[in-house]
């Protein structure tokens, strides 16, 4: 199992402060950021686009690796726009799974981490076609969409079977869990096998991010975990 990352979700941050939201991250000792992009069709609601994600890597000081949850009906349309804007791992939907080859194929060309995102509904199954190109798998752990969101324990099963797929077939993709992640479900996550930990609302929401960060952290690489 892989050491486990942190991703602090930045729709959690100050909108308006969104530079000062990703260096709080940063400063936290997090490990990623993790970014979300929605299109108001495959998930209702709106936030970024590429050239905020451009504004973000820009910015002095900012050295996270930017990773980006593409939430759309279309994410092959916006797969180079947000590479070009410096995404470093690119996360899209199985569940619109159109132009899936091509978007594998861009994301080996380009060197940066393909991920496949299954939201919480989606059979395990589907992903099977294309865990020898991923180099992440996103187990959402909410219907996607909106922070501060309830965890849905149901999904520890799918985040089982990506562990056991992985193994069972020589493969490294990492594990990443996404909604309703706090120190209580990471716990449950890590013992399902995931390695990514991305949190909005438990981090921002608090005074002292770097202490929940640690927590966090500590939680997760716990010896029993
Ligand atoms: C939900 C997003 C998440 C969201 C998680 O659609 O993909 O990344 O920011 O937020 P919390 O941690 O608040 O559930
Ligand atoms: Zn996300």
């Amino acid at each position: 199992m892989a050491e486990p990352l942190i991703a602090p979700s930045l729709l959690a941050g100050n909108h308006a402060r969104l530079a000062e939201s990703a260096l709080r991250a940063q400063s936290s000792g997090a490990d990623w950021l993790h970014v979300d992009i929605m299109d108001g069709h495959f998930v209702p609601n709106l936030t970024f686009g590429p050239s905020t994600l451009r504004a973000i890597k820009n910015e002095p000081e900012f050295r996270m690796p930017l990773d980006v949850h593409l939430m759309l009906d279309n994410p092959w349309k916006f797969a180079t726009p947000f590479l070009d804007a410096g995404a470093d791992t690119l996360t899209v939907h199985v569940e619109p799974a159109d132009h899936l080859p091509e978007f594998f194929r861009l994301m080996h060309e380009r060197g940066r981490r393909a991920g496949l995102a299954l939201n919480p509904p989606t059979p395990w199954d589907k992903m099977e076609p294309w865990l020898e190109l991923c180099g992440l798998v996103l187990c959402m752990t909410v219907n996607p969409g909106f922070g501060g969101q309830s965890f849905i324990s149901d999904v520890l099963h799918k985040i089982e079977a990506a562990a056991a797929t992985r193994g069972r077939l020589g493969l490294n993709y990492l594990i990443q869990v996404d909604g309703g992640i706090d120190i209580h479900t990471a716990r449950l996550c890590r013992e399902a096998g995931a390695d990514v930990f991305v949190a909005g609302t438990s981090l921002y929401s608090q005074a002292d991010m770097q202490q929940a960060v640690q927590k966090l952290r500590s939680t997760v690489t716990a010896k029993s975990a």
